[in-house]
């Protein structure tokens, strides 16, 4: 990802390349004698640069899988690659957007989006200067010497999202970041995130209940249901429009898949 000077034009995608690889990934959780399972044998490929929006009824594993590409939880068999590599653990270059950003609220807008460079052996000019640059990117310039309390829901998000951005991230892991939010501020934060997506070429993964938003902002859409998933391409060019007969279609198609899930 490139963030600096005049490096934030659009940067071409390697979009042939498979970047995100499952190879036969099972994914069980055992709680006395109840077998939970999540993924059967599962193997998929996402490529780089990718958008990919995993949707599903609750509780069918949407979290878990974003979990194992994030490191913090492991197949019970089978494989998940990054770029060729078995994921062993947590890495900096794989940021994370929960649902609620859980800023710290006695520091400031900077200094929340400041300690997440803490382990970066960079001046501190070129950290603040890195930071003042997210933060014109999420909208937050003129916020930046408030506290959390003093913003609004979708401002405090910008803010999760900003500090996810200042690590440099190759691929952005977005757990229903939006959910919390009204219709106006959800779409605003859609296209904010769109835009971030265009400019910086990442791959993101981004879960979500709602198809509308799916098919909006996706590549491509993972149906999980009952242990296996689907992936769905999308590609309509943006700027999508609501009605688009292409979108409509698809969001039919995706809430036909979920509802008749057997
Ligand atoms: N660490 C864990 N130990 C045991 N069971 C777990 C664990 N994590 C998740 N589960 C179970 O696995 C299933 C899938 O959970 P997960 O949170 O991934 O679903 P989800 O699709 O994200 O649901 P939602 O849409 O409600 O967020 C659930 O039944 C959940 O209770
Ligand atoms: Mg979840």
């Amino acid at each position: 990802m490139m963030i600096l000077g005049s490096e934030v034009n659009m940067v071409s995608k390697n979009i042939d390349i498979d970047y995100i690889t499952f190879r036969n990934v099972s994914k069980q959780f055992n709680s006395g004698n109840n077998i939970n399972q999540i993924l059967k044998s599962s193997s998929l490929k996402l490529n780089e640069g990718s958008f990919s929006v995993v949707v599903g009824p609750s509780g069918t594993g949407k979290t878990t899988l974003l979990n194992m590409i994030a490191g913090f939880d492991k197949p019970t068999s089978g494989e998940i690659l990054i770029a060729g590599n078995k994921i062993i653990k947590p890495s900096p270059k794989h940021s994370v957007v929960f649902q609620s950003p859980t800023l710290f609220p006695w520091k400031t807008i900077l200094g929340n989006i400041f300690c997440a460079l803490d382990h970066k052996k960079l001046p501190k000019k070129t950290k603040l200067s890195l930071c003042d640059q997210i933060l014109d990117e999420v909208g937050l310039s003129n916020y930046k010497k408030h506290y959390p309390h003093e913003l609004s829901g979708g401002m405090q998000q910008r803010v999760g999202i900003a500090r996810a951005l200042i690590m440099l991230p190759d691929i952005l892991l977005m757990d229903e970041p939006f959910s919390a939010l009204d219709h106006k501020t959800r779409e605003d934060m859609q296209d904010l995130v769109i835009n971030i997506w265009l400019k910086h070429g990442l791959t993101i993964l981004f879960v979500t209940h709602s198809i509308e938003e799916a098919v909006k902002i996706s590549t491509d859409v993972l149906i999980l249901k009952n242990g296996s998933v689907e992936v769905i391409k999308n590609n309509v060019n943006h700027p999508r429009a609501h009605d688009d007969n292409d979108l409509m279609k698809l969001k039919y198609d995706i809430e036909f898949k979920i509802k008749h899930a057997d």
